[in-house]
C-alpha cells in the first residue's frame, strides 16, 4: 500500500514535469493576481537570500531537483551538486535550463537511496512535505549519514497555511493525503504534510541538526542549519 503510493507520487510528478514551473511562478492555473505574484516573489528572495548567505561549498547534494528552480543557486554557491531524482522528466528539463557541467544527475528513488559518500551540503526544496509521516524518522537518519559532521542543511517548504494553490482542483482527503489535478483532468494522490515549524525544529534536533524551522509571511517554512553530531 505505502509502497504503492510513494510510487504513483513519482507517477504523479512525471506526468506533472512540462507543467511543473507554472505553479512556482505563479502563472496560468496559478495566478492569483499581481499582488499575490509580487508578495510569493518577496518571500521567494528571503529564502533565496538565506540560501546564497553561505557559499563555497565543495560537494552538494540535492535530493528530489525537480526542475531545477533551486539548483540554479547550488551552482553558484558550491563546486559540485549531485542531483537525485526519480522523474527522468524532470531531470530532463532541469539539465536542459541550467546546462552545467557542475551538475551530476541520477535517477533515484530517495526512499531506497543509501549515500555512498558524506556531503558538504544537502538541500531539498518542497519534498520534506511529500515524505510519509512514518519515513520521517528513516528519512532525516538518511540525511544526517549524508553529511559531512558540521555541514549544512538547508531546505525550504509549503508554509502550514498553504495558501498557494489557487484554482488547480487540488482537495485535501484528509489525513496526509491530498489529490491533485493536472491541467488534461488526471488526478493523483500524494502525500502533503504541512509542518509546524516548532514541531519540525523539535523531531530534526532529536535527529542531530542544530538548526531552527522558520516561516515567512505567508507561504513557506525553511530551515538552515547544521549537522551537530
Ligand atoms: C514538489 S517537487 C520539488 C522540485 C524542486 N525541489 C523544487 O523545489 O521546485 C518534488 C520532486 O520530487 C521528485 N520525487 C517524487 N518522488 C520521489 C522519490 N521517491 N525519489 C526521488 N524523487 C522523487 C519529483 O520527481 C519532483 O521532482
Amino acid at each position: 500500500m505505502m509502497t504503492e503510493l510513494l510510487q504513483d507520487q513519482i507517477e504523479y510528478y512525471r506526468a506533472r514535469a512540462p507543467e511543473y514551473d507554472e505553479w512556482f511562478y505563479r502563472h496560468g492555473r496559478y495566478d492569483q493576481g499581481e499582488e499575490h505574484t509580487r508578495q510569493w516573489q518577496w518571500e521567494v528572495q528571503q529564502v533565496r537570500d538565506q540560501l546564497r548567505s553561505a557559499s563555497g561549498f565543495g560537494r552538494i547534494l540535492e535530493m528530489a531537483p525537480g526542475t531545477g528552480i533551486w539548483t540554479a543557486v547550488l551552482i553558484q554557491i558550491g563546486a559540485r551538486v549531485t542531483a537525485l531524482d526519480a522523474s527522468p522528466e524532470m531531470i530532463k528539463i532541469n539539465r536542459a535550463k541550467l546546462l552545467s557541467d557542475k551538475v551530476d544527475y541520477q535517477l533515484t528513488d530517495l526512499f531506497s537511496y543509501a549515500p555512498q559518500r558524506q556531503y558538504d551540503m544537502v538541500f531539498f526544496g518542497f519534498w520534506l512535505s511529500h515524505v510519509p509521516a512514518e519515513r520521517l524518522s528513516p528519512f532525516l537518519d538518511m540525511v544526517q549519514r549524508s553529511l559531512k559532521p558540521g555541514g549544512r542543511l538547508f531546505f525550504v517548504d509549503s508554509g502550514k497555511v498553504d495558501r498557494s494553490r489557487s484554482h488547480t482542483g487540488t482537495a485535501n482527503l484528509g489525513g496526509e493525503m491530498q489529490r491533485r489535478v493536472l491541467k488534461d483532468g488526471r488526478q493523483f494522490d500524494v502525500v502533503k504534510i504541512y509542518y509546524d515549524p516548532a514541531e519540525l525544529t523539535a523531531a530534526l534536533r532529536r535527529h542531530g541538526f542544530d538548526i531552527e524551522v522558520k516561516a515567512t509571511e505567508n507561504f513557506f517554512i525553511y530551515a538552515d542549519g547544521l549537522k551537530s553530531s
